[in-house]
């Protein structure tokens, strides 16, 4: 069949879709960009706030309405909102033909044959503990992957749903990692994202290493550390990233590990929710406000060119005027490259949702309108200072706004824009000396 996806939410899912994609084509169904042209629909959900769950069920209901004009279509939903709804997902989408949880998404192929065969309404979730299978299975087109490391979190922070969708923390075994990447270094890949919910906490909860407790030729002992420099020994790996992170799992090791190896690009994403102690504590995060910023310090003395960013929660129950300025003056004092800024939404089950919603929706738009601007002052000005500066950029290609000039990624994730030399190939790193800083994007000449 003809399928497509639509992919909400984070980079977990991007990685899924990717994942089932490929497992889809290996099955000889054909990928298509245009829904239109597809019988095979699958929406891979989000659960993480309410305004994404009702966009992915919008999506479906219209999608499971063109089957009166197109009875042979098939449409199906994966992601957290499907393992978090369960068999209701049914009542909420008439018409769904499979439904099928985060830990589960290896299985779709299956179910599309069960679907082909007759069947319909299938249900396939999984139990928050179990250890999933995860397909190892990739289809990117580019120079840039993400590798699953840890799968589901065991933080439990007072807002989040992710524990109660992606279930219990299980770290993969290093060398299925290992495996997976080399593989992709072999088919041309330069950069690989390796993903987690609080993805420091790789192999604190389960064993990831075979054999001997021996220290890595670094003499790493934390098994994320060990992870890394393990990844960046593979052959064609030019650049490792890593997100999300958490203040407790900077640790000296992890300092130490992104500063000396040369693929760990300096930057991190490093969600800090709230500057308030009063607010960080209600949300369970298990930091205060000086421990992040400690954590930070210490990174930029480690690297001097370090980036930044941030997730903000603004509108957390009971967020008065004085914690949302902490929050401000947080932001200004970890100086952020970059920050999404997300308006509290209570999710059913979790620890906050049994506290009042106390911060009206007017209220909420203000704080969140407020930290934007800030942010966009402080994002120039973080982008003014690189002018001048030298940055490794993974070359892309041409640019979708000018085709004549080429753009890549700087270290810190920012988009670079240039005029190709000749010879010049895709998916090389090339020095660039940037003349030039726009707020979203940075300028400069390639020096050879
Ligand atoms: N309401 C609003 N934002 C949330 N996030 C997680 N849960 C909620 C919620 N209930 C935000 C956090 C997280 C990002 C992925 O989504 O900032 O880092
Ligand atoms: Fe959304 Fe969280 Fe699931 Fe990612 S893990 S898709 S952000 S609910």
């Amino acid at each position: 069949m003809r399928f497509t996806l639509h992919t909400y939410g984070c980079q977990m899912n991007v990685r899924d879709s990717e994942a089932v994609s490929a497992l889809l084509a290996a099955a000889g169904h054909t990928p298509v960009s245009h829904e239109i042209e597809a019988d095979l629909i699958i929406v891979n959900s989000c659960s993480v706030r309410g305004k994404a769950e009702d966009k992915a069920l919008g999506k479906l209901g219209l999608l499971c309405a063109s089957k009166r004009e197109r009875p042979d279509r098939i449409v199906g939903v994966m992601g957290c909102m499907a393992q978090r709804l369960g068999p209701d997902i049914f009542n909420r989408v008439p018409g769904l033909d499979f439904s099928v949880g985060t830990r589960r998404c290896g299985a779709i192929p299956y179910l599309v044959s069960r679907v082909l065969a007759g069947e319909t309404g299938l249900l396939e979730t999984s139990s928050p503990d179990e250890v999933p299978d995860v397909p190892d299975a990739h289809a990117e087109s580019g120079f840039s992957a993400f590798v699953t490391i840890l799968l589901g979190c065991n933080r439990r922070c007072a807002y989040c749903i992710v524990p109660d969708v992606r279930g219990t923390e299980y770290s993969r075994p290093a060398r299925e990692i290992l495996a997976e990447v080399a593989a992709l270094a072999r088919n041309g890949i330069r950069e690989v994202t390796l993903l987690g919910q609080s993805v420091m906490n790789y192999g604190r909860t389960n064993p990831v290493w075979d054999g001997s407790d021996a220290l890595s030729p670094g003499g790493y002992a934390e098994p994320f550390a060990r992870l890394l420099e393990a990844v960046a020994a593979l052959p064609g790996i030019a650049r490792i990233r890593f997100t999300s992170g958490h203040p407790s799992g900077c640790t000296d090791s992890l300092v130490r590990a992104m500063r000396s190896l040369p693929q760990i690009c300096h930057h991190l994403h490093l969600p800090v929710q709230s500057g308030s102690d009063r607010i960080l504590s209600l949300m369970r995060r298990g930091y205060s406000r000086a421990d992040y910023l400690d954590a930070v310090r210490r990174l930029r003395t480690a690297m001097p060119d370090f980036a930044l960013t941030t997730d903000v929660i603004v509108g957390f129950p009971g967020e008065s005027e004085a914690d949302f300025e902490a929050t401000r003056t947080l932001m200004d004092e970890a100086d952020f490259d970059n920050a999404f800024i997300f308006k509290y939404s209570p999710r059913p089950g979790t620890p906050a949702a049994a506290m009042a919603d106390d911060v009206s929706e007017a209220e909420k738009m203000r704080r969140n309108q407020v930290l934007l601007e800030d942010q966009d002052l402080r994002g120039i000005a973080a982008n003014r200072r690189l002018v001048g500066s030298l940055q490794e950029v993974l070359v892309e290609g041409p640019s979708l706004r000018n085709t004549s000039r080429w753009s890549g990624r700087s270290p810190g994730n920012k988009i670079v824009i240039f005029d190709p030399p000749a010879g010049l190939q895709p998916g090389s790193v090339a020095a660039v000396r940037i003349t030039r800083a726009a707020p979203q994007t940075l300028y400069g000449d390639v020096v050879p």
